[in-house]
């Protein structure tokens, strides 16, 4: 897959390929094709070269069959059938220019123009499928006149904020329709009336008002120009594309981002999902096809700056003057607090690239272990439960193994909102059958949406999953469920672990008052998911944001290995991850005690080849995480620290703390796109580059890399990676490459996983999926098959420990934190488009009997407060929320969601309990409600 330099349509083969052994011989205009039993003509022509008109078909969706325009003349067959939905059978020969087809589908599409914009022909925008087949079938004038009955005048619906509606131009072949409902699983649009009344409507509303959530997938498969993006209209059409991946969540989807210009002219028009694009074949979200004006927003800091102290104005520097500064300020510290007393925390949203940089940068030319990374507050108990059970820090499958599963058993997250693309498919597969199992205490929209339908949802008492998942193992074990012969070739730990289980104390009836789940229910879950055959757990971080996030996910790799439901298609224990690079981030060696590929830094012979490589001697002993920087930093002893792309003061728990850490620091270097909420406390601040500036690759969260490429050059004029290998040679470390690429030559060089990986052959065969253990390996999709990477798979005792977090009479609610959709983790950059119009503010859900107890109705500002602070925001009344149980997202600075949450952490890890937090929820006072309008009417960000 190399990068296309022109932007040709990609590649369309009318209906979806068809699978099977048997084939069937066509012949089509001469040119015979040996295809799938069951292909369509129009297909099987494709493959022969051929290409029919079409206007309804397009292989995404199933073939409809109602625009007439492809038809065909098969040898033998009466009349001229459609041939997207004639499928082939062996020795079929087919005519697809013949004298009365020309004819017929002159006039079919004469009758199309009849009723079309009168400059069609002649649109500049050239958007369309429409305006080329009326050249290619020879319609250049329409007899029919335009004076008759039509639906010209009827008026756009311009309501969504990135896309038009224009029923004028609509031809009602209702690939929009079925692009919603196949591709997407929304299920917004209909064709409402008959005939000529007929017209595509969202709901009987407009686009903002109805279900759409705005993927996009309608757009793309409008073959007019009734359904359009804005931007096309603005801009005019692109004139060069490049390949790229999202910025945004894990599920990392491939794009190819359409431009007018070069250089720094270069404006983006669109961003059009890339059909090659393994992540996501063809079909995006609202965040990464819409969402990319942030980084053309004016909040966009695009100079060096610095202070003396952070009360002071800021002053733009050169970039020499930010380094030495940057420099200067930590040697001077660390000659008096030690080496120890600096340390840095790298991004999820930078390249694998960038990551590896900030890393070697702290080991090598800081002399410490200092280094942690976002992870740290999201999917690090992942990394440690599934490297303790199976031996490596990752996901078991790939996203396609979900097609193949029958049960699908969806713990503590949340794909609809979160990793929206990834949601589509699994939608698609439980609308072919598959069984789900959701568990989450909040009534998620997977539990009931259009066509699908859990069999089971268990609303999960937050902070009591272990208790959960050891009494579906109690059950599996206890009933004879389990598969003696997958344990006993392949685990060990095996009968401690089952004695554990098997004890009365983990079964549904004796952990129903704790979890909350009726043992019935619990007990035909367990059985269900047992039952398989292919039964596949995927989750989020409503599993890892736990004090027992560790032993949650090592109770959940129990749970698959005692069913065998682990190293085939289908099956397998999946995390979610929530940024792009979360997975790359920590492969790289993000860790304080990893060096990259999860190597512990105490083994001698790993150090060794960095050090050999590197020319330094590196510490044996692990560095601070991120918990223990502010720690020490309000101790006294931690004084410098360098952040890239991640707003610890907004993400991380307990703001309080955190803004105390940071206060106390001597040098607090912020490395991002926007002053963010860190940057209130920062002395340097270097401005970083987006991913339309970026060129490396991002790890997605079935282990993929893709690449990232350069849109644009970058806008600050240093790419992130050089500016901090120029920090590191400040320091008295020299470290420089000439390209990202030899970065990863050196990742590929140091790193078994990643020794097959280089730049040069994900451009010519696209992503791939570590480990990827040399030049000849094609990476691997799904893990673990036939043996563990540890050898054998451990099955661990996982006690449950209750948090200590409990409510009482003064805290008597729990608070659970979330995502919502149009937004993105802190919002630093959703905020800056036009998603905002979706979630303008963080709102409080919170169940109508709790609501009522307080008298609280839905839009009232409410203070939220547990025992370490309180928030302002307004109330939302859901029956989605369990009683007893509030929720809130953590996107808009002004709620300042982790004002209230706790120090708690996971016992391995210290990822913060997030999703535990005893809160008290009141109507706010007239002066906290006044400060509550205030803040949110400064905090609204212009897109
Ligand atoms: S944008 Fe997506 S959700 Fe909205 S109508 Fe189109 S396909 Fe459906
Ligand atoms: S809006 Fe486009 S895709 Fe939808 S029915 Fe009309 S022409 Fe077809
Ligand atoms: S699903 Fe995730 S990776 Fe894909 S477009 Fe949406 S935000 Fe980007
Ligand atoms: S493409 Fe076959 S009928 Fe429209």
């Amino acid at each position: 897959m190399t990068e296309p330099d022109v932007l040709a349509p990609q590649p369309d083969l009318g209906t979806p390929a068809v699978a099977g052994e048997a084939t069937a011989a066509v012949t089509v205009d001469g040119v015979t094709v040996q295809v799938p039993a069951g292909t369509s003509v129009l297909r099987a022509a494709a493959l022969a070269g051929v290409e029919i008109p079409r206007l309804c078909a397009t292989d995404s969706l199933k073939a409809f069959g109602s625009c007439r325009l492809c038809l065909v003349e098969v040898d033998g067959v009466k009349g001229t059938p459609a041939s997207c939905t004639t499928t082939c059978t062996d020795g079929m020969t087919v005519s697809t220019r013949t004298d009365t087809l020309d004819r017929l589908r002159h006039g079919v599409m004469e009758l199309y123009l009849s009723d079309h914009p009168i400059d069609c022909p002649g649109c500049a925008r050239g958007n369309c499928d429409m305006q080329r087949l009326a050249g290619q079938v020879g319609v250049a004038q329409v007899r029919y006149g335009l004076t008759g009955r039509s639906h010209l005048a009827e008026t756009r619906d311009e309501s969504n904020p990135y896309f038009a509606y224009d029923p004028s131009a609509c031809i009602v072949c209702s690939r929009c329709v079925r692009a919603c409902g196949e591709v997407q699983g929304t299920f917004a649009l209909t064709v409402a009336g008959r005939g000529f009344d007929s017209r595509i409507t969202a709901g009987g509303t407009d686009f903002l008002a109805s279900e759409c959530v705005s993927c996009g997938a309608c757009v793309q498969a409008c073959p007019t120009s009734a359904l359009e993006e804005k931007s096309v209209v603005e801009l005019g059409m692109p004139t060069r594309a490049v390949v790229t991946t999202c910025a945004y969540c894990g599920v990392g989807c491939s794009f190819r981002a359409e431009v007018q210009g070069h250089g720094a002219d270069t404006r983006v028009v669109r961003m059009m999902p890339w059909k090659d694009g393994r992540a996501n074949e063809g079909h995006s979200c609202v965040k990464g096809r819409f969402a990319y004006g942030y980084a053309a927003h004016r909040d966009r800091q695009l100079h060096p700056m610095v202070r003396e102290s952070i009360d002071e104005p800021w002053r733009r520097v050169s970039w020499a003057e930010a380094v030495d500064r940057i420099a200067r300020g930590f040697r001077d510290i660390q000659q008096r607090h030690g080496v120890g007393s600096i340390g840095g925390i790298s991004s999820s949203r930078c390249t694998n690239e960038e990551v590896y940089v900030v890393q070697k940068m702290v080991r090598a030319a800081f002399g410490n272990n200092n280094i942690d990374t976002c992870a740290r507050v999201c999917h690090s108990p992942t990394g440690y439960g599934l490297n303790q059970a199976f031996g490596t820090s990752a996901g078991t499958q790939d996203f396609e193994s979900a097609d193949h599963a029958d049960v699908v058993l969806v713990i503590g997250a949340n794909p609809t909102d979160a990793h929206p693309v990834f949601a589509s498919r699994l939608k698609r597969r439980l609308r072919a059958g598959a069984t789900l199992i959701v568990a989450d205490p909040r009534r998620i929209g997977l539990v009931r949406s259009p066509h699908v339908e859990a069999a089971y949802h268990l609303p999960v008492r937050p902070g009591t999953n272990v208790a959960f998942v050891n009494a579906l193992a109690h059950v599996v074990v206890t009933e004879g469920l389990l598969d003696r012969d997958f344990l006993d070739a392949r685990c060990e730990n095996v009968a401690p672990y089952l004695d554990f289980i098997a004890r009365p104390e983990h079964s549904p009836e004796a952990t129903e008052q704790v979890t909350g789940i009726p043992a019935d229910q619990l007990r035909e879950a367990a059985r269900r998911y047992a039952a398989g055959p292919a039964s596949a757990i995927y989750y989020g971080l409503g599993v890892t944001e736990h004090s027992q996030g560790s032993t949650m996910v090592m109770g959940m790799a129990n749970l698959a290995m005692l069913c065998g439901m682990v190293g085939r298609k289908g099956v397998g224990v999946n995390p979610l991850r929530g940024q792009n690079n979360v997975q790359g981030s920590c492969d790289m060696g993000s860790f304080p005690h990893e060096l990259p590929g999860y190597r512990h830094v105490s083994i001698p012979e790993v150090r060794r080849i960095y050090e050999t490589l590197w020319g330094v001697a590196l510490q044996a002993q692990p560095g601070l995480r991120i918990p223990n920087m502010f720690d020490s930093a309000v101790g006294g002893s931690f004084k410098g620290l360098y952040v890239q792309g991640e707003d610890i003061a907004q993400s991380d728990p307990n703001t309080q703390h955190v803004e105390a850490a940071l206060r106390a620091l001597d040098l607090v270097v912020v490395h991002d796109l926007f002053l963010n909420e860190t940057a209130r406390f920062a002395h340097v601040f270097l401005p970083g580059t987006t991913f339309l500036e970026k060129d490396g690759t991002f790890t997605n969260a079935e282990r993929r890399l893709g690449r990232v490429r350069p849109v644009m050059p970058s806008r600050v004029g240093k790419d992130e990676w050089e500016v901090v290998c120029e920090i590191a040679t400040a320091m008295g470390y020299p470290m420089s490459y000439g390209h990202p690429r030899e970065i990863m030559a050196e990742i590929a060089a140091t790193t078994p996983t990643f020794a097959g990986v280089s730049f040069e052959r994900l451009d010519a065969e696209g992503s791939m999926q570590w480990p990827v253990k040399d030049a000849e390996s094609t990476g691997t999709p799904i893990m673990h098959v036939g043996e563990f990477v540890r050898g054998r798979g451990k099955l661990t005792e996982t006690v449950y420990v209750p948090t200590t977090e409990r409510t009482t009479r003064r805290f008597p609610l729990i608070l659970t934190t979330g995502r919502i959709l149009s937004q993105y983790n802190v919002g630093a950059q959703t905020r800056r488009t036009p998603n905002s119009i979706w979630h303008p503010a963080d709102l409080l859900e919170i169940h109508p009997s709790d609501a009522q107890l307080r008298g609280i109705a839905t839009g009232d500002l409410v203070e939220l407060s547990s025992r370490v602070g309180s928030t302002t925001l307004r109330a939302e009344l859901s029956e989605r929320m369990p009683p007893g149980v509030v929720y809130t997202t953590f996107h808009h600075p002004v709620t300042g969601a982790n004002v209230v949450t706790t120090e708690n952490s996971d016992w391995a890890t210290n990822c913060p309990e997030y999703k535990v937090t005893a809160v008290q929820v009141t109507v706010a006072t007239a002066a906290e409600a006044s400060r509550g309008v205030e803040a949110n009417a400064a905090a609204v960000v212009a897109p």
